[in-house]
C-alpha cells in the first residue's frame, strides 16, 4: 500500500483512516479525531478539554459519540469529570445546509443527557429521521459535548463533530408469499382446463412433478436436489428467469396443454408476479438487514483505500459488502454480486462531506475490488466515505472514512 509507506515518510502528509464519520484533524472548530486524555492549555473556564472526538453512527437510528478524558488545572481525576452531550440536527426540509450549523451553545444546541462520571461515550439513540434533498441522503446531525468538574465549572470547547445516519430499508418487497399477486398464491390458484392448479401437480406430496412449488424452498431447488438445486428462477435477472420458465411449460406439453386458454394471463406473469419478484431478489421474507462492509476479513485487507492519482483527481477503491439476507440462493450465491449499488461520498473533511451529491451512483456487478475516479478535486483535504445499498434499500451502516492529505 504505497499510500501509507508515504505518510509514515512525511510527517506533513498526514493521512489516516478512521472508523467511521467521526472527527476531522483539519479547521479549528471540529473534532480532531484524537483519543485517549486531553492535553493543552486550560480555557479560560480552568478546564481542560479537547472537546469531542468523534460521532459515528451506528444503524439508521443510532450514533455512537465519544471524547478524551478532560481534566483541569488542579489535574482531578478523569472518573470524577461529568460531560454533557448535545445535538444539532439539520432539518433539510425547512432549507437547512451545513451552513446553518450554528456556534454550539446551550441555547442553540439541545441538551441529550449526560453518561456517568468519567464515562466518555455515549449512544444517542433518538435520531429523527430528516433526510437529504437526494434519495442518497440520511440525516445530517452534529454533537457537541461539555466537561464539568466537581467544582461545577464547564469547559468552554466549541468543537463539533458530524455524523450522517442512512434512511432506514424501504421494505418494499415483492416476497414469495401467499397474497395475490405473489407467485406462491398465482400458483395455487391459476386453473388448467380440468380444474387443475399449479399445485395440483406441484408439490411434493402427492405431486406428480418433482418440482415443489408450493414452498419458496421448493421453487429454489427446482427440479434438482437442495444441495445441487437446478432452479429455473436466476435472482435479479427477470428475462433469463423468464426464458428459463417458459422453456419447462413448453419442453412439458403433454401436463400443460390443458393452460392454453389461459396463455395470456400466464405470459402477463412476466412483467406483474414473476418478473417484480426476480428483480426484487426472489426472496421468501422481506429483507431488512443491511449489507456490511468486512473490513476484518483478511481477504479484504487492503482493498478500501484512496490517492490521489492526479493534480485534480481522487481514486478510491472498495471491495464487495456482504449481504447474505438478499444473496440468490446456493452456490455462487455467497457473493453479493449486482446486488448492492454503491456510493462515494467526500468533501473537503468529515463535517462536510456532501451527503445529496455522490460520485455518480455505481452499480457494480463484480467480485473484488472496485474503484471510481473523484474527478476536478483540486483541494488539499478529502474525506471519502463509501456506503453501499441493497435492493431493499437498506444501507451500509458499518463504515469507514478515509481521509487524505497533499
Ligand atoms: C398435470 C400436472 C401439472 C400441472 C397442472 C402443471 N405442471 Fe408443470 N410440470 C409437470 C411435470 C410432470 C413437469 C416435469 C418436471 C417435473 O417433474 O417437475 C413439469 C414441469 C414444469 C416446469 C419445468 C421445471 C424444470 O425446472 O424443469 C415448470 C417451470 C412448470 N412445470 C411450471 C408449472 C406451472 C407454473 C404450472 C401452473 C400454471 C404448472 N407447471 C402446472 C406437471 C404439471
Amino acid at each position: 500500500m504505497e499510500r501509507f509507506s508515504k505518510i509514515t515518510l512525511s510527517a506533513v502528509i498526514a493521512a489516516l483512516v478512521s472508523v467511521g464519520c467521526g472527527g476531522d484533524d483539519s479547521g479549528a472548530g471540529f473534532a480532531s479525531g484524537a483519543f485517549g486524555g486531553s492535553s493543552g492549555p486550560p480555557d479560560s473556564s480552568g478546564m481542560i478539554f479537547d472537546g469531542i472526538g468523534s460521532a459515528d453512527a451506528l444503524s439508521t437510528t443510532e450514533i455512537a459519540i465519544t471524547w478524551p478524558a478532560a481534566t483541569n488545572v488542579e489535574g482531578t481525576p478523569a472518573a470524577l469529570m461529568l460531560y454533557h452531550v448535545y445535538r444539532f440536527q439539520l432539518n433539510p426540509g425547512m432549507g437547512q445546509t451545513f451552513a446553518d450549523v450554528p456556534a454550539p451553545s446551550e441555547t442553540n444546541f439541545t441538551y441529550l443527557g449526560s453518561p456517568q462520571r468519567g464515562a466518555t461515550s455515549f449512544v444517542d439513540n433518538g435520531i429523527i429521521e430528516q433526510p437529504g434533498t437526494s434519495t442518497f441522503s440520511g440525516t445530517n446531525v452534529f454533537y457537541w459535548v461539555r466537561a464539568e468538574d466537581p467544582q461545577g465549572r464547564k469547559s468552554l470547547s466549541q468543537v463539533i463533530a458530524g455524523a450522517n445516519v442512512p434512511l432506514a430499508g424501504s421494505g418494499d418487497t415483492m416476497v414469495y408469499g401467499s397474497n395475490e399477486g405473489t407467485p406462491h398464491y398465482e400458483f395455487a390458484n391459476m386453473t388448467d382446463d380440468a380444474g387443475r392448479t399449479c399445485l395440483s401437480c406441484h408439490t411434493v406430496t402427492p405431486g406428480q412433478g418433482s418440482l415443489d412449488l408450493d414452498t419458496w424452498e421448493g421453487i429454489m431447488t427446482g427440479t434438482g436436489t437442495s444441495s445441487a438445486p437446478d432452479t429455473f428462477v436466476v435472482p435479479y435477472q427477470a428475462e433469463m428467469t423468464w426464458a428459463n420458465f417458459m422453456s419447462g411449460i413448453t419442453s412439458n406439453p403433454a401436463h400443460h396443454l390443458l393452460y392454453l386458454s389461459q396463455a395470456n394471463e400466464i405470459l402477463a406473469w412476466k412483467d406483474n408476479v414473476i418478473g417484480p419478484w426476480v428483480e426484487d431478489g426472489a426472496l421468501n421474507s422481506v429483507d431488512l438487514e443491511p449489507p456490511i462492509f468486512e473490513f476484518d476479513s483478511i481477504h479484504n485487507a487492503g482493498q478500501y483505500s484512496a490517492e490521489f492519482t492526479s493534480f485534480n483527481e481522487v481514486t478510491v477503491t472498495w471491495f464487495q459488502a456482504t449481504d447474505p439476507e438478499s444473496s440468490p440462493y446456493g452456490a455462487g450465491g455467497e457473493t453479493a454480486a449486482g446486488q448492492i449499488d454503491y456510493y462515494v461520498y467526500y468533501g473537503p473533511n468529515s463535517n462536510a462531506i456532501d451527503w445529496d451529491n455522490p460520485v455518480q451512483a455505481d452499480a457494480w456487478n463484480g467480485a473484488g475490488a472496485h474503484s471510481v475516479v473523484i474527478p476536478g478535486y483540486t483541494q488539499s483535504e478529502i474525506a471519502i466515505v463509501v456506503r453501499g445499498k441493497d435492493k431493499t434499500d437498506n444501507w451500509t451502516v458499518n463504515e469507514k472514512e478515509i481521509r487524505l492529505r497533499r
